[in-house]
């Protein structure tokens, strides 16, 4: 819980001025990735053969953080984090033990992930971009750069996702789930409710059409 709060409040004081010490330990192991590949057959046909999904309501899982995937992973199989799809393969997750979970996180974590095609219209990309990179005070939205970084990364470390390249609607359902509080799963989910809170369903497409498109030179 303390790590979420200093979280919340590092947005309101400016990440840049304290990211020295917020440096958190990677104490987490890495996975077998290649075991981790031999363990996702029946993941393929919705989140494609290497993690990039080839329909925009899917989310893609190829370069995203290890530790982000393998959390997500235990909130499905505790039935904390819900989706009518994943449900398929929960059966077969359960069978699986958590160094194999991990395997499956880290197998993700090292396929290169695509880049995705913004929509080029310039009012949706210059409020989309502002928002990302500023937030807006007035309205109570904090920048996402804080967390998610400049170029949709995310922390490796902290097991901030990465959201550059995202499928568009998979990152509006999913902001719509944590405004609406539905999605829940882990401490983690309260940052994002609380970042989420006063957007507007026009922010959101503008958002989404922006981080799709997001990618490091
Ligand atoms: C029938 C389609 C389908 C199959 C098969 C499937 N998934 Fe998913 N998966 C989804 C959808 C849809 C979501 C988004 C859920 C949501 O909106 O909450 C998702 C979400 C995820 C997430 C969270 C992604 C994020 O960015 O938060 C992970 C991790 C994941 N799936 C792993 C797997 C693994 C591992 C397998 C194979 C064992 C698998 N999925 C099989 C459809 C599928
Ligand atoms: C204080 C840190 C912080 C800020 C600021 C923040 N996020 Fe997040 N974001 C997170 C964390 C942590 C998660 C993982 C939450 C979870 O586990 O459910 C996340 C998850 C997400 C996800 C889901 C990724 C996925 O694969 O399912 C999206 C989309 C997202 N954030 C977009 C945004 C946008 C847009 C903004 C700016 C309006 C923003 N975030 C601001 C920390 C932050």
């Amino acid at each position: 819980m303390q790590k979420v709060l200093l979280a919340i409040s590092l947005v309101f004081i400016g990440v840049n001025t304290y990211s020295a010490e917020l440096a958190i330990p990677n104490v987490l192991k890495t996975g077998d990735a290649t075991n981790g590949a031999s363990l996702v057959a029946t993941c393929a046909a919705c989140h494609g053969n290497d993690g990039n999904s080839i329909n925009t309501d899917w989310p893609s899982l190829a370069g995203q953080n290890q530790k982000y995937l393998y959390d997500q992973l235990g909130y499905f199989v505790s039935g904390e984090r819900e989706n009518a799809l994943m449900t398929a393969v929960i059966p077969y997750l359960k069978t699986l033990s958590s160094d194999e979970m991990l395997d499956i996180a880290a197998y993700y974590a090292e396929s290169p992930a695509s880049v995705g095609q913004a929509d080029s219209d310039a009012d949706l990309l210059a409020l989309g971009g502002s928002l990302y990179r500023a937030g807006d005070l007035n309205r109570g939205i904090p920048a996402c750069t804080a967390c998610h970084s400049l170029y949709g990364e995310g922390n490796v470390q902290a097991g901030f996702p990465k959201i550059s390249g995202q499928q568009k609607g998979y990152l509006i359902s999913t902001l719509k789930e944590y405004r609406s509080q539905i999605r829940n799963a882990g401490n983690y989910a309260l940052v994002m409710q609380a970042a989420s809170a006063n957007l507007k369903d026009d922010d959101i497409e503008a958002l989404a059409n922006y981080m799709h498109g997001l990618y490091r030179k």
